[in-house]
């Protein structure tokens, strides 16, 4: 059995990474990356452990070409995949590349048939058959979208899929285009195509209401072998289902196997915003700096006990440490620890005077940082 089929139905309780950081991540708004930016995070991403990996889309430029071509023969672990609409030329231009996986697609909803493509149900239904075929004709895998599947008439999509499968696709993806749909629907979704096909299915969710996370997830309890996610959940508009939160949530809440070394997540994470210049908002769950930052004291006091109280899921886990904040809501156990962290050790009266005076100061509407803490405590420890 070739990879592209390996990692799916036979363990059902493993989930298939597909990561498309470099396709659909590279179409945030405002990012471009270097060919050579490309194959360095390409090599981390493989790194990672994740199983499939969207080099990027071939036609779009020579540039382009180049970064797929150098990928495809980086002799990475991951199976390399570039994206084509469902024409010769594109197809093409990723066999060009050395690739020998592509994913093509083409639309299905009436909105996207009407008003983008021009083409009445009967055409696009051609075309993508055409497309399966002469992908298939030249040895390579396919996996075939129906962009839009999800505001698509059901019986055209299942009809469409069925059609791919016969044809000869190997995996079938369900994009939630516009990120319209909640968990529910992709549950369903995902269980009326597979009345239509044995074939590997995966989710492509997007995240215009803040939904994608828990869709991909609904997509994989279904049924769904694969979930397409990107590194920060970069992605068109809002982007799509993080990679990091995803992962965890199968890891903890789901118990479900995957292939991600999880200790890697953060030093990803941390790579592929420096290199497409998109800062991760800090209360961004798993990779956002203030994921494991504890401020109240009763947090504190708590995570000093016993981390479980407040931390779901272990730092280390994702390759990152806790850190606590001096503050306002910050307590005596707290502070203490910070302290500690500095080998500073204050008497009880001491620390009470060291927790006022920085809570005099947070009053005032200035956050703390740990120097002007330290220097709180240089002061009054050498005043007693
Ligand atoms: O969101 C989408 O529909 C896509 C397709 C190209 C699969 O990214
Ligand atoms: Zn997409």
């Amino acid at each position: 059995m070739s990879k592209a089929n390996s990692n799916n139905n036979n363990d059902n309780n493993k989930v298939r990474i597909f990561d498309t950081t470099l396709r659909d991540g590279e179409q945030t708004p405002g990012v471009t990356v270097t060919p050579d930016q490309k194959v360095q995070i390409a090599i981390k991403l493989d790194e990672l452990g994740v199983d499939a990996i969207e080099a990027g889309f071939p036609i779009v430029s020579q540039g382009e070409m180049q970064a797929v071509k150098t990928i495809a023969n980086q002799g990475l672990k991951a199976e390399i995949c570039g994206l084509a609409r469902a024409t010769e030329a594109d197809i093409n231009a990723a066999i060009k590349c050395d690739l020998k996986y592509v994913h093509t697609f083409i639309a299905t909803s009436d909105i996207h048939m009407q008003y983008k493509l021009k083409m009445t149900p009967e055409q696009v239904m051609d075309k993508a058959v055409k497309a399966v075929e002469y992908a298939k004709k030249h040895g390579m895998q396919v996996e075939f979208s129906a962009e839009d599947a999800t505001r698509s008439d059901r019986q055209f999509l299942l009809k469409v899929f069925k059609a791919v499968t016969d044809a000869g696709a190997d995996r079938i993806d369900i994009p939630d285009t516009v990120g319209y749909r909640t968990p529910d629907y992709i549950a369903e979704i995902v269980r009326d195509v597979k009345s239509v096909t044995a074939l590997p299915i995966s989710v492509h969710c997007h995240n215009d209401f803040g939904l994608a996370v828990a869709n991909a997830i609904a997509g994989v309890n279904a049924g769904a072998a694969c979930a397409h996610v990107t590194i920060n959940g970069l992605g068109e508009r809002a982007g799509n289902a993080s990679l990091e939160e995803f992962v965890m949530a199968l890891e903890i809440l789901y118990n479900k196997k995957h292939n991600i070394n999880t200790k890697l997540i953060y030093e990803t994470s941390k790579f592929v915003s420096n290199a497409m210049g998109i800062i991760v908002q800090p209360n961004k769950a798993i990779i956002g700096e203030n994921a494991f930052g504890h401020e109240s004291g009763i947090h504190t006091h708590g995570i000093i006990n016993n981390p479980l109280t407040y931390e779901p899921i272990a730092p280390e886990l994702v390759g990152r440490k806790r850190w606590l904040q001096a503050g306002k809501h910050a307590g005596a156990h707290g502070i203490r620890a910070m302290l500690e962290d500095f080998g500073i050790k204050p008497t009880d009266e001491q620390l009470k005077q060291i927790v006022e005076k920085q809570k005099n100061i947070a009053d005032k509407g200035k956050s703390i940082t740990t120097s002007e803490l330290l220097a709180i405590a240089g002061e009054i420890m050498g005043s007693t």
